[in-house]
């Protein structure tokens, strides 16, 4: 099975104004890139800006998170009805997300659910804990987060869902994981998808956790790794661009 590649810039609470956000899409919008999806989650506020910026461009915009409700009293976010138009998709459950908002299995099952059903994209993230990694753990975290996150999701359509491996311990420390951990993480992640009857084929994993254009070569090549999740690398557009390239075929 064929799946597209794909590089998403995971901007986080960056860059530090609007306008310096309209700078950077404006960039990425601006370059031109071959045979590779590409996406960029900005922050909240600049979601508008830069789908605007990006409009005419082949760049997809994401939210980096999205509520589990439709609507109602939940101060400081946002429904998958605001992002309609505005956002192809939104990434959830990243790991800082689950850190700072106390975002548990549960939660994040019912934004996946939300997202998906309201006809967005989404990109599930999942990974292990440094202890967890260090006890060899990986494997059975990864099961685990994949059988309950997608736990009140009845469609899996390859169009729309996507998982990122971010292993937490590779998360902006400069030490990403190897092309063989990455691939051997995919692997366990398919195969949850496919024990909890989801065609796990065509779903694309990417990894992500200091991906950079020095790393990137090696998850370019790593078996079942589909593209990647960027942070800190993909606020420098050349930077960005160079970890594009890496994955085109
Ligand atoms: P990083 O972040 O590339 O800065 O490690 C990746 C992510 O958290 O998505």
């Amino acid at each position: 099975m064929t799946r597209g590649r794909l590089v998403v810039g995971n901007w986080k609470m960056n860059p530090a104004t609007i306008k310096d956000a309209l700078a950077l899409a404006r960039t990425v919008g601006a370059t031109p890139h071959a045979a590779v999806d590409i996406g960029v989650a900005p922050p909240a506020i600049a979601l508008a800006a830069v789908t605007d910026a990006l409009r005419s461009t082949d760049v997809a915009v994401f939210a980096q998170d999205v509520h589990w409700e439709a609507s109602g009293a939940y101060t400081g976010q946002l429904s998958v009805s605001m992002l309609r138009g505005l956002a192809a998709g939104a990434i959830v459950g990243h790991s800082e997300v689950r850190r700072d908002q106390g975002d548990d299995d549960a939660r994040i099952a019912r934004k996946l659910a939300r997202a998906l059903g309201a006809g967005l994209q989404a990109i599930l993230c999942v990974g292990e804990t440094e202890a967890e990694f260090a006890q060899g753990r990986t494997a059975s975290v990864l099961k685990m987060q994949i059988a309950r996150d997608i736990s009140e999701v009845s469609d899996l359509s390859p169009e729309r869902f996507i998982v990122a491996y971010e292993p937490i311990w590779a998360i902006g420390t400069g030490r990403p994981a190897s092309g063989a951990h990455a691939s051997a993480a995919a692997q366990t992640i398919r195969a949850a998808l496919d024990a909890s009857g989801a065609s796990a084929d065509g779903i694309r994993v990417l990894y992500g956790g200091s991906v950079s254009a020095a790393s990137v070569s090696e998850f370019a090549a790593a078996d079942g790794i589909d593209g990647a999740l960027v942070g800190g690398a993909s606020l420098k557009a050349d930077e960005f661009a160079a970890i594009i390239r890496a994955f085109a075929p």
